[in-house]
């Protein structure tokens, strides 16, 4: 059994994951005091206009808060003109953009990378909101600044109706049995189909992090990608031994079944399933945030060997690893990476979230020229050691 987190308000993960995680609500007081103050609305506000930046402004009429609308990204000063009194902005993916923040997810260490989606804010002027809604994901709801009242609800589905004619997907009641307000460091852990509605009490910010699953859908669609890049299965298929003649608008059974049985030879081809969920599960969910790498060689880096050097992985790129019977295979944003064994423990430990110190350890051709591609296509990233800022 391990530890009792804090973050859990002293449960252990084990625990939480057994009653908690994916079926009920929990509130933790002072879980994440760090959060705090990390940033303020106006950063929030300036971030919402960079060109880059995935962002929303949710606004309630003033004469009916029930007529909502939504403006999404690139947003401008003028969308900020004329505001009701009622709005709330929201931003995607913080984390890729504060590296304090990024730091948080450690905090979740017991949910693995690949269910990590991103870390949103909310910003919200008093009586500010999303509306009643439920998510398909799992959140931990951190409030960051200011204070917001939450009231959880009943559990919904794919069947439950949305309030008509709007731009969210708003249910029209929450059955509230649960009524708390959160102050900064609190978080609500809340779990998805579960109805939430958060009113801020006053300018807030809270921040989501969310926890992703794929799709079926998104799942058959890499496949079917992955199995069509095959050259080799581009050519007709042989026909099948015609020991009878059959009518000549029929497809018989026989037919069929020898079709069906070639297409599920390919989809059942373990390395094509296995390909095809780690390139979906390691793409990056905004690709415009990773950052244009300068350009580094193996001669570089070897210099910097000692010189207060690690290595971390970029926060907006995903790096994921499968580990069979000694044979660790890697992805990165979307694509398999061939690297050297040398440079799998190291690769391994910076998917796991650890810092790599750059020293003579790593002073070996093959695994300079792996860090030095993995740098050169932004997967990972080299930190001073002593931040000259701190
Ligand atoms: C909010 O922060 O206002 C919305 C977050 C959520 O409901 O998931
Ligand atoms: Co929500």
């Amino acid at each position: 059994m391990s530890q009792p987190l804090d973050v859990l308000g002293g449960i252990t993960a084990e625990q939480f994951l057994a009653e908690y995680w994916q079926k009920k609500p929990l509130l933790v007081r002072n879980a994440l005091p760090e959060i705090a103050g990390l940033l303020e609305p106006s950063d929030v506000m300036e971030l919402a206009l960079d060109e880059n930046v995935t962002a929303r402004l949710i606004k309630q009429k003033d004469k009916d808060p029930n007529q909502w609308s939504v403006k999404s990204s690139p947003l401008l000063k003028a969308d900020f003109q004329k505001m009701p009194k009622l709005w709330t902005l929201l931003v995607q993916a913080t984390d890729h953009y504060s590296f304090d923040l990024a730091e948080l997810w450690k905090k979740f260490p017991f949910i693995p990378q690949w269910r990590r989606d991103d870390i949103m804010v909310s910003y919200a002027p008093k009586g500010g909101s999303v509306g009643k809604h439920f998510d398909f994901y799992d959140v931990f709801l951190v409030q960051g600044y200011g204070q917001r009242r939450w009231q959880l609800g009943q559990m919904c589905n794919e069947d439950t109706e949305f309030a008509a004619g709007q731009p969210l997907k708003l249910l029209p009641e929450i059955d509230v049995h649960f009524d708390e307000v959160l102050e900064p460091g609190d978080l609500l852990y809340v779990p998805p189909g579960l109805a939430h509605y958060g009113v801020a009490e006053n300018d807030c910010l809270t921040f989501s992090f969310g926890f992703r699953m794929p799709n079926v859908s998104d799942m058959v669609d890499r496949v079917g990608d992955k199995i069509s890049e095959n050259q080799n299965l581009q050519n007709p298929l042989l026909d099948i031994i015609r020991d009878q003649i059959s009518p000549v608008g029929q497809i018989t059974l026989n037919e069929l079944d020898y079709l069906k049985e070639k297409l599920l030879e390919q989809i059942q081809n373990s390395t094509v399933l296995e390909d095809a969920i780690m390139s979906l599960m390691s793409e990056p969910k905004y690709p415009e945030n990773i950052p244009e790498a300068e350009e580094i060689g193996t001669g570089d880096l070897a210099d910097a060997l000692e010189q207060g050097y690690q290595l971390m992985m970029e926060p907006a790129s995903r790096l994921l690893y499968t580990e069979q019977e000694n044979e660790i295979l890697f992805w990165a944003n979307g694509e398999g990476i061939c690297i050297a064994d040398a440079s799998a423990p190291i690769l391994k430990r910076l998917a796991d979230g650890q810092a790599v110190l750059l020293d003579e350890n790593l002073a070996d051709e093959d695994i300079l020229e792996d860090i030095a591609q993995l740098l050169n296509e932004s997967i990972i990233m080299l930190v001073p050691l002593h931040n000259d800022e701190e």
